[in-house]
């Protein structure tokens, strides 16, 4: 296997978020989206979906350096995090937590694999459906929305959707994520 395949590059980003304390090799995406896009300023009402074990989440926090506010939620327990209100619980569930306006949404959220892609496909599409309904009640006009989905339908469905509702989409492949991998990321920049 060579240094440059994507096993090692995942194995790289593993030891980068071990040495500098991130819970996972994830917030690097999030750490090259930031630096790219300028999702995240100081001040920002932030709603992490499918936050654990919390990168995402620490890196958002360190940006908003006690400004603006974070909650999180996950199906899994995530431990403390400075700044963020984490709840766990099922993205179906959302409406147990008063939510109110929202500058930026994160999701990384992903079904199990089935490796079926049919049955994948629908399980992420179903996931995707609720966080548009929160993108349409709960995120400011302007606001931003970074979210996970396959190559493929999910991708396409997502596309759709967003087309109407963003002035800029980017379609994002971090380098954290592996090249192997469908999984790539939406980007919604200012809400209509
Ligand atoms: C790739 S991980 C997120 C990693 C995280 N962004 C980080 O930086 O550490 C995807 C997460 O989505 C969560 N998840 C999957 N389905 C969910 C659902 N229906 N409701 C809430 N969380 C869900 C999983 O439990 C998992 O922790």
């Amino acid at each position: 296997m060579s240094r440059n395949s994507s096993y090692f590059k995942g194995e790289r980003f593993n030891a980068l978020a071990k040495k500098e304390g991130f819970r996972s090799r994830a917030a690097y995406k999030l750490i090259q989206i930031q630096k790219d896009f300028k999702l995240i300023k100081s001040g920002d009402n932030i709603l992490d979906l499918g936050s654990a074990p919390g990168g995402w989440s620490q890196v958002a926090s360190n940006i908003l350096n006690g400004s603006g506010s974070i909650i999180a939620i996950d199906l899994l327990p995530m431990k403390k995090i400075t700044n963020v209100d984490f709840h766990q619980l099922d993205l179906n569930d959302i409406d147990k937590i008063n939510l109110r306006e929202i500058s930026v949404v994160l999701s990384d959220i992903a079904p199990n694999i089935s490796g079926v892609n049919i049955i994948d496909d629908e399980n992420m599409i179903a996931l995707l459906e609720i966080e548009i309904s929160i993108v349409d009640k709960f995120l400011q006009i302007g606001g931003k929305y970074l979210c996970k989905c396959f190559e493929g339908s999910s991708l396409n469905f997502l596309t759709n959707k967003l087309k109407d509702r963003f002035e800029i989409i980017k379609r994002i492949k971090p380098d954290a994520s592996r090249s192997t991998s469908k999984e790539c990321y939406i980007l919604g920049i200012k809400k209509k």
